[in-house]
């Protein structure tokens, strides 16, 4: 795959998918967007892909969020037609992926940055790193998912905090509020998403994917989690990947899911 501002490579069944425009500090501007979407779109088609990694080039910043040059002009319409657009393509996009997705925070996550790694499904920060979402501070508010997101996962005071004061956490304090999983030095910071990714490409892709439905089902406006649940749990049991995985407990040997 060749993008303009991505890197993607794969090795194993994990790819890597590195936002490529450390001058701008990896800003999200339309073409990184459509980019992104191509990027996750071919690689959760891809069935060798049993985790992607999403991260950001250099050290300074994962992304530094929406490029502020490109929308600085948009009129009521065009601003809601691109928080709405960058839902479907990006945000909502990687978010209901059955291919799991962690985000490798190594600097800045800062608006629509903290709003992607929020769309990852788990994530991990360097040291360094530092997140917030400065919308207000613009005179806009959060537009990918951000105020829906941030509460989700740190809950609502704290979401409602950051977003009043425009401020930034630490790699530190988002471990605390349960933002970021893991918090490690820069040169670990690969290494460890990798060998978290090397566990999850042991467990069967297929039941990863539908769990990944019914947590999200969570999250979801007018659908019940536990109704997902349910119907996810007895699909499972027509897939070869359950008779896999539960031959094999019985025979006292490891699965091998294809
Ligand atoms: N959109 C467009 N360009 C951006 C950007 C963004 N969100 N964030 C950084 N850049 C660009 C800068 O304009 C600068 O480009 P230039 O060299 O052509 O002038 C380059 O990236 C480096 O950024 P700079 O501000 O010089 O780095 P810094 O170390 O002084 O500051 C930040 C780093 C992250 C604190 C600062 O860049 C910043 O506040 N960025 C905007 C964050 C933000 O508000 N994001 C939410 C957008 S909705």
């Amino acid at each position: 795959m060749n993008f303009e501002n991505l890197l993607v490579n794969q090795h194993n069944n994990i790819a890597t998918i590195t936002i490529n425009r450390p001058t701008k500090l990896n800003a999200l501007n339309k073409n990184t967007i459509e980019e992104l979407h191509q990027a996750f779109k071919t690689l959760e088609s891809n069935k060798s892909v049993r985790v992607i990694i999403v991260t950001g080039s250099g050290e300074k910043a994962f992304v530094a969020g929406a490029d502020i040059k490109e929308f600085a002009d948009f009129s009521i319409e065009e601003g809601t037609e691109l928080a709405r657009k960058g839902h479907e393509t990006l945000f909502d996009f990687v978010q209901n992926l059955s291919t799991p997705v962690i985000a490798a925070v190594n600097g800045f996550a800062l608006g629509g940055g903290l709003e992607l790694a929020m769309a990852a499904h788990f994530r991990v920060a360097s040291l360094n790193a530092k997140m917030g979402l400065p919308e207000v501070s613009l005179g806009v508010i959060p537009g990918y998912g951000g105020t829906q997101r941030l509460p989700q996962l740190v809950g609502k005071g704290k979401a409602m905090e950051m977003i009043m004061t425009a401020s930034m956490i630490s790699a530190e304090e988002a471990k605390t509020y349960g933002l970021v999983n893991y918090v490690v030095a820069q040169e670990e910071l690969l290494p460890l998403c990798e060998k978290l990714a090397l566990k999850i490409v042991k467990n069967s892709s297929v039941a990863i994917g539908a769990a990944i439905k019914a947590i999200n089902a969570n999250y979801t406006n007018c659908v019940n989690g536990y109704g997902v649940e349910i119907e996810q749990f007895g699909v499972s049991f027509g897939t070869d990947d359950f008779k896999e995985g539960t031959t094999a407990f019985l025979e006292k040997r490891k699965p091998n899911f294809e």
